[in-house]
């Protein structure tokens, strides 16, 4: 990838594709190329420069990723050969974005150069978090980013397509039938608990899709698509699932994830 520049659009619920994206600047940057970071939900896909090449980074979520991440893909201007990269994090697996995703953008002329998965922590509902295993996976899906970044440079990666299974797969993870489930089984329930509560509006401010409105307390929309931002990040664990326990994952101390990078 023989370019100046690079501008990256990525979305983390938690910090992990954060992390991510970081490790790849520090990468790109030592390198003499300059990395503008924009963030996936805060961008107006009319503003994106299609002269010098693009990287998307997002986490995985039931098997491929968020609606509103899509949603994103789907708007991108049509491009005549602008070079386009991708890189997940995910817990284990994922078997619907890679190959719907360069379906896409290369429908739309993009050149799809390289595509990397990389294992970070999960992130949904964990019983236990183990602090020492989860800095060891941290600490290699950071040499992985790093790895990948260099690798982006030298011209050296590649974007497999496996059609059929994963278009099929794309179209069970990925639609309204999918959403309403997450958001009768999780989303509509999400809540606070009063005495807790501090009513700082954080969880507000973090939602990607703008789903949680301030009442005299938060109150959670139809459109909750489960990034777990408001449930880690709340500074008082308010943020609750009634009857359901489970222990706050957050990659970062801080919502420095939220800041542009
Ligand atoms: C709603 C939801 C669904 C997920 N689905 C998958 C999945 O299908 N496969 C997987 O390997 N990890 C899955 N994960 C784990 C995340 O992809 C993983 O922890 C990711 O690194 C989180 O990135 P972030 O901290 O940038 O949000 C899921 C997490 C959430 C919250």
């Amino acid at each position: 990838m023989l370019s100046n520049n690079i501008q990256i659009f990525y979305n983390s619920g938690t910090g992990n594709t954060y992390l991510i994206v970081k490790a790849m600047v520090e990468v790109f940057t030592n390198n003499q190329i300059e990395v503008k970071t924009y963030r996936i939900e805060k961008t107006d896909v009319s503003d994106i420069n299609l002269d010098i090449p693009i990287g998307l980074a997002f986490p995985v979520a039931f098997q491929s990723t968020y609606k509103f991440v899509w949603d994103f893909f789907k708007r991108l201007p049509k491009s005549n050969g602008t070079p386009i990269f991708m890189v997940d994090t995910m817990q284990a697996f994922s078997g619907a974005i890679v190959g719907p995703l360069k379906k896409v953008l290369t429908e739309k002329g993009y050149d799809c150069i390289g595509a990397n998965e990389i294992v970070m922590p999960s992130n949904l509902f964990n019983k236990n978090i183990n602090k020492e295993k989860n800095e060891k996976i941290i600490t290699k899906g950071i040499k992985n980013a790093k790895l990948y970044a260099n690798q982006l440079i030298e011209g050296n990666t590649i974007w497999r397509r496996i059609p059929l299974l994963s278009d099929g797969l794309y179209k069970l993870c990925v639609n309204d039938f999918v959403l309403n489930i997450i958001n009768k089984t999780y989303g509509k329930k999400i809540t606070v608990d009063k005495e807790k509560c501090i009513k700082c509006e954080l969880c507000v401010k973090l939602c990607p899709t703008k789903n949680i409105k301030m009442d005299e307390y938060p109150v959670w929309g139809e459109n909750c698509q489960l990034c777990m931002r408001c449930l880690s990040y709340c500074p008082t664990e308010a943020v609750i699932i009634p009857n359901k326990t489970f222990k706050r994952y957050k990659a970062i101390e801080s919502t420095l994830h939220l800041k542009d990078i």
